[in-house]
C-alpha cells in the first residue's frame, strides 16, 4: 500500500490503535416516561450475520440515555412539536395542509414510520418517508418539495415517525422491486471505499462494542432517526448521517435520496428489524 500523505498514514495508525478497547452495550432497558418499554435488543432477522440487534440507545453514556427516557427532557422532542406545528399548516395553490387529508396524525399516521421505506409504482423505486411528504405536498397541496434537509423535511419526518414510537420496524421486501434495491444496498454496506478502505461493516459489524477515537461504536441501527446529535445540537437526518459516515471513510460521499443511498436505507432498516421506532433517539 502507498501513503499519499503523512496525515491518512497517521489516520490510519490512529484508527487501527483507536478501536481496540472494547466495551460491550450496557445491560439496560429504555423505558420513555416511565411507562413505554422498547425493544432496544431483538434476534435478528433470518439471514442477518449477528444474532442479536442492539439500539445505538445502549451504547450511549448514562446522561443521554437518560435524556431519551424522558421525553420533556429529549431535545428532540422540540423538532417533533414543530413537525406537529406544519402538520396544521396551510400551504400551496390547494389552500391544504397535511391535516386537511390526514386529520389527527396520532390516528392516521400510528404505524406508518415502521414500515418505511415502501415500494412506490409511482416512480418504480422505494420512497421514504421524506419522499412521500414531497409527493403529497407536491401532487395534493400544489406546493413545493422540500429540498433535502430544508424547510419541514426533518421536523415532518420526525413526527410521522414519533408516532410509531416503540413499535417494531418491519419492511416487506415483497412489494415490486424492494428485494433488488435491498441486495443493492447490502452491496453499498460491504463495499470498501476511501483512501482508508473501509466498509459500513468494518466499523458496525466487526468493531461494535469498541472505541473509535472519542466514540462508542454501535451497530449502526437506522431506528432512531431522525435522530438527535448532542455534538451538533438538532435533529439530524439518515441521509446526512449516511454521508457523514462515508466521509469519514475519505470517500466521495453519494446525494441524498440517491440510488446508493435509498438502497442502504432499505438495507439497513432490515437489518434493524424487530427493533422499536425510537423517533427521535438522542446520540452523541
Ligand atoms: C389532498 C389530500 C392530501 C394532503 C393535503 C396530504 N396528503 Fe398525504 N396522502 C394522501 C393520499 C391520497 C395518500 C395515499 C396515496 C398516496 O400515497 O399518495 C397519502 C399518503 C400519505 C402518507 C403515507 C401513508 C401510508 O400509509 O403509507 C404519508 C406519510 C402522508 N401522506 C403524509 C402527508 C403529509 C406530511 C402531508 C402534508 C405535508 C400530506 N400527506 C398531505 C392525501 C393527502
Ligand atoms: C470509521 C468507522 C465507521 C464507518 C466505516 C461507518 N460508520 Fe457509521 N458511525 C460511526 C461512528 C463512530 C458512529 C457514532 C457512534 C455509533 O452510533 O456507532 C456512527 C453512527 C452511525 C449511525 C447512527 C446509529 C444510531 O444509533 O443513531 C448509522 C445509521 C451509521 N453509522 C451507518 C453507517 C453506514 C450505513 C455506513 C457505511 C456507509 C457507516 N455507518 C460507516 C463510524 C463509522
Amino acid at each position: 500500500m502507498h501513503f499519499t500523505n503523512n496525515k491518512t498514514l497517521f489516520t490510519l495508525i490512529g484508527i487501527a490503535l483507536c478501536v481496540t478497547a472494547s466495551a460491550t452495550p450496557v445491560d439496560e432497558v429504555l423505558v420513555i416516561d416511565e411507562e413505554l418499554e422498547m425493544t432496544t435488543r431483538v434476534q435478528a432477522v433470518e439471514g442477518h450475520p449477528i444474532s442479536e440487534i442492539y439500539s445505538g440507545w445502549h451504547y450511549r453514556t448514562p446522561e443521554t440515555r437518560a435524556l431519551e427516557a424522558d421525553s420533556f427532557a429529549n431535545p428532540g422532542m422540540l423538532g417533533v412539536e414543530q413537525g406537529e406545528e406544519i402538520w396544521h399548516t396551510v400551504e400551496g395553490s390547494e389552500g391544504k395542509s397535511c391535516a386537511s387529508c390526514h386529520d389527527d396524525a396520532a390516528v392516521s399516521m400510528k404505524g406508518v414510520g415502521a414500515n418505511y421505506p415502501k415500494w412506490d409504482e409511482k416512480t418504480q423505486r422505494p420512497k421514504n418517508i421524506e419522499a412521500q411528504i414531497n409527493s403529497c405536498r407536491v401532487e395534493n397541496m400544489g406546493a413545493e418539495p422540500y429540498k433535502f434537509d430544508k424547510g419541514g423535511q426533518k421536523p415532518l419526518t420526525a413526527y410521522i415517525k414519533n408516532q410509531s414510537l416503540g413499535m417494531p420496524v418491519e419492511l416487506d421486501l415483497s412489494e415490486g422491486e424492494m428485494q433488488s434495491w435491498w441486495e443493492k444496498g447490502k452491496e453499498t454496506y460491504y463495499l470498501r471505499t476511501g483512501q482508508l478502505n473501509l466498509s459500513c461493516a468494518s466499523c458496525h459489524e466487526q468493531n461494535h462494542g469498541k472505541h473509535i477515537r472519542a466514540d462508542h461504536l454501535s451497530q449502526g441501527n437506522v431506528n432512531g432517526f431522525p435522530t438527535y446529535r448532542l455534538k451538533q445540537n438538532k435533529l439530524i437526518s439518515l441521509h446526512n448521517r449516511f454521508r457523514g459516515c462515508i466521509r469519514d471513510t475519505r470517500a466521495e460521499f453519494p446525494d441524498a435520496f440517491s440510488d446508493v443511498l435509498m438502497g442502504l436505507e432499505v438495507y439497513t432498516t432490515w437489518r434493524g428489524t424487530g427493533l422499536s421506532v425510537e423517533t427521535p433517539a438522542v446520540r452523541q
